[in-house]
């Protein structure tokens, strides 16, 4: 299994891009934040353990993610090429994986965007609930307003988006953020990625990065 983790703050782009070359180009995509919504939104005892965590903008407990990880990796074919999206946030977590040969890590892009243009890109998202699509209310704006292209469905504001947990997150972020660059550069696996340009110029440079 080929593993490529996407490190970066909230709003920095990841599950745009892991979209795209899930859509495009045969990756597995793991997002673990839409499987944790996923689980509260149909009920499950993960869902239930983690919204309180979500919804105030802190990260879940490593036990609980570390669990959930493991149980989404087990099943995937040895061939597989997976984007990890939101995983790992600690080193701890990051250690988990590569702690068993199967599921150790290949590479690290690390996407970086400034702050504001972070806290624009949170508060102006819209996500479509039923198909998972994103969209921004200007920088990548639905052809219908509120109505998501792919599938029509009405498109909502995710709860965390509000500016108070949007700055809650940030600051979770930048607490944990230089121990996993360490741990990944010091692994030789950290790849650093301007992702402050237009979508489709940082899939570019992520495709160039992964065939390398
Ligand atoms: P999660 O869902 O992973 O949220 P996040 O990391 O905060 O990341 P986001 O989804 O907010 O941002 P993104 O980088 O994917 O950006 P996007 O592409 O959408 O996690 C949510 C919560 O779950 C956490 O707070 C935590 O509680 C819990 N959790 C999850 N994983 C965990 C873990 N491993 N351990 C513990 N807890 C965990 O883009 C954002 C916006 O910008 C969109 O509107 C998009 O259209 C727009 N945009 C994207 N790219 C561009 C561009 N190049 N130019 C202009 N606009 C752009």
């Amino acid at each position: 299994m080929k593993i490529t983790v996407f490190l970066g703050a909230p709003g920095s782009g990841k599950g745009t891009q892991a979209k795209q070359l899930s859509d495009n180009n045969g990756f597995v995509h793991l997002s673990t934040g839409d499987m944790l919504r996923s689980a509260i939104k149909n009920q499950m005892p993960v869902g239930l353990k983690a919204k309180s965590f979500m919804d105030q903008g802190n990260l879940v407990p490593d036990s609980v993610m570390i669990e959930l990880i493991e149980e989404a990796l087990a099943p995937l074919p040895e061939t597989s090429k997976v984007i990890l999206d939101g995983f790992p946030r600690t080193v701890p977590q990051a250690e988990a994986l590569d702690k068993k040969a199967k599921t150790q890590v290949s590479q690290a892009i690390n996407f970086e965007v400034p702050e504001p243009v972070l806290v624009s890109r949170l508060t102006g998202r819209r996500t479509c609930p039923s198909c998972g699509e994103s969209y921004h209310l200007v920088y990548i704006p639905p052809a219908k307003k509120d109505t998501c292209n792919k599938c029509g469905a009405g498109l909502i504001q995710r709860n965390d988006d509000c500016e108070e947990v949007v700055r809650r997150r940030l600051e979770v972020f930048k607490s944990q953020n230089q121990g996993l660059v360490d741990y990944f550069s010091n692994h030789k696996k950290l790849i650093n990625l301007n992702a402050n340009q237009p979508v489709n110029e940082i899939q570019n440079q992520i495709i160039k990065a992964l065939n390398q």
